[in-house]
């Protein structure tokens, strides 16, 4: 590795990692760690950092080049090198009007509108009342997430059912209860070969037609993907197939066809209102100096706490029961982007790059893995994410939520001593040897940092900034950390193992494998 500026931040690291927390976040001026962007406020005072960490790290920013690499983003230049290709998911949201392959996507984009809209007014032949969704991974997660967070902004719409996995007990929960002859099938598949989504296609065609018939199914049938000739040689008719573009990363899709259930069943003015907001936040990436650019800062704060300071992972605390899906969102669109280990920059990698992403919705991870946070012998990022507007409108309980997720923070930072521990015990008149030790296993030795996400509120704009500004913060990241966030070359390989055991499973030689996966298939087989 050859980037000069690395230097100075691993400085900076071993000298944070010798200050008290605690003393840190005590700051005079907490200001420069309370970050704004559009629709939400991001405070990261509780983090170990301090200004000259901040400024190593914009240092590092420089000389990878991120302004220059943001604006190759937005101006729609290769920013995918291993895949020769740009990174579009952001004209989604109306930028770069007069580049030919985007407005060739906003075309595509109006006729999915108006196929929603007709789909949404009966159009189609049929009442629609239920959308059954058939995809996996980024075909899959952010719909799901999206209808979570958004469902009750148009309740009179559809209701949208997913199906992703192989497992034919997916299909068979998701399918419970509903109507074929008034559902929509919408099979989402960027590469239109996907094993688990051709499966789940499969089983859709063949419950449409065994309820409706043949020749009613295949209007009960519609497909998004950027192979439409495969979609077409599934059966889907050409006037049903919704085109997705190839520089769009399965990860970064939500915002194009892949979303058509959500459009249909959110209507075009709740939809409309959730690119509005993630619009604004690209608006903020694309312009705002690196100094008050808060997605290129947070990233910043990754690579500082997760290749610096070796935190091996991050955990997403979602308070708030319709961003439930979040950290699996976040699980694929982080750690498919930047789980990697060859360096796309001639400067080579600064270190370990992605840390693991996992979490839960608050408060229900409380009442099982918090205790490892607050007393555990393991390191993670916390980050907590809530909104302003917690309990849709019932103030004690969203007050509740917001208390609950404050107290996390301030209790992961200030812990309890072994002392404070005794003088709560004193005051329920438990004291001498026993209460000593029982003070011991109270300590929590605090210390432990977190950034809070707040946003203003959960309406669509908010949703839409936040999802953008987790997209623009893992290409910072993975711009800092000198790799390409948009291909992912690691996920083919075991689709062809998978491919070799089936018909190994089946009876197949299995040829040459280690031990223990040819005990698996022997055992399995019989
Ligand atoms: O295998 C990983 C992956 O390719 C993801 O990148 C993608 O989001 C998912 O599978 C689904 O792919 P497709 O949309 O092509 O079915």
């Amino acid at each position: 590795m050859t980037l000069a500026s690395w230097k100075q931040v691993e400085t900076e690291a071993s000298r944070i990692a010798g200050t008290e927390l605690r003393t840190l976040a005590n700051r005079a001026d907490i200001a420069p760690f309370i970050w704004a962007a559009p629709h939400l406020e991001v405070d990261v005072a509780k983090q170990p950092i301090d200004a000259a960490a901040m400024a190593a790290m914009q240092a590092v920013a420089a000389e990878r080049g991120l302004e220059a690499k943001i604006a190759d983003l937005f101006a729609a230049r290769i920013v995918n090198a291993s895949e020769n290709r740009p990174a579009l998911h952001w004209a989604l949201r109306g930028g770069g009007k007069g580049i030919p392959a985007i407005d060739a996507m906003n075309r595509e984009a109006a006729k999915a509108a108006a196929f929603a809209d007709l789909a949404r007014k009966g159009g189609l032949g049929f009442p629609l009342k239920t959308i059954l969704h058939i995809g996996i991974g980024g075909s899959d997660l952010g719909p799901r997430l999206m209808w979570d967070a958004l469902r009750d902004y148009n309740s009179a719409g559809p209701e949208i059912r997913f199906a992703a996995n192989v497992d034919p007990e997916d299909f068979a929960e998701a399918t419970t209860h509903i109507d074929p002859a008034t559902t929509l099938v919408l099979v989402v598949s960027k590469s239109f070969k996907t094993p688990e989504t051709a499966s789940n296609a499969q089983l859709a065609r063949e419950w449409l037609v065994k309820h409706l018939g043949e020749a009613q199914a295949n209007n009960h049938l519609a497909a998004v993907s950027s192979a439409p000739d495969k979609a077409k040689a599934w059966g889907a008719a050409e006037d049903r197939i919704f085109p997705m573009d190839e520089a769009v990363g399965g990860r970064y899709s939500v915002w194009s066809s892949v979303g058509l259930s959500l459009q249909i069943a959110l209507g075009a003015d709740v939809w409309n209102r959730l690119l509005a907001g993630a619009a604004v936040m690209d608006e903020h990436f694309r312009t705002a100096p690196l100094s008050a650019n808060t997605p290129a800062r947070l990233a910043m704060i990754d690579v500082f706490l997760h290749t610096a300071l070796g935190i091996p992972n991050r955990t997403v605390l979602a308070y708030a029961h319709r961003l439930r899906k979040l950290p699996d969102f976040l699980q694929q669109l982080e750690m498919e982007s930047n789980g990697k280990s060859a360096a796309d920059d001639a400067a080579g990698l600064v270190g370990r790059t992605a840390p693991m992403v996992w979490g839960s919705v608050g408060t229900l991870g409380q009442h099982s893995f918090h205790q490892l946070l607050h007393q555990g012998m393991r390191e993670s990022a916390i980050e907590f994410v809530a909104s302003r507007d917690a309990g849709a409108g019932d103030t004690a309980r969203g007050r509740a939520l917001l208390a609950n997720a404050f107290a996390q923070a301030e209790g992961l930072l200030a812990g309890r001593s072994a002392a404070e521990a005794e003088s709560q015990l004193a005051a329920q008149g438990k004291t001498g040897p026993a209460a000593k030790e029982q003070a011991r296993h109270m300590h929590m030795p605090g210390n432990r940092g977190s950034t809070t996400v707040l946003l203003d509120t959960t309406a669509p704009e908010s949703i839409g900034a936040l999802i953008a500004l987790y997209e623009h913060r893992t290409f910072a990241a993975g711009i800092l950390w000198g790799i390409n966030p948009f291909d992912q070359w690691g996920v083919e390989r075991g689709k062809v193992l998978a491919e070799e055991l089936d018909n190994a499973l089946a009876g197949a030689d299995p040829g040459k494998r280690d031990p223990s996966t040819l005990r698996l298939v022997s055992r399995a087989k019989r």
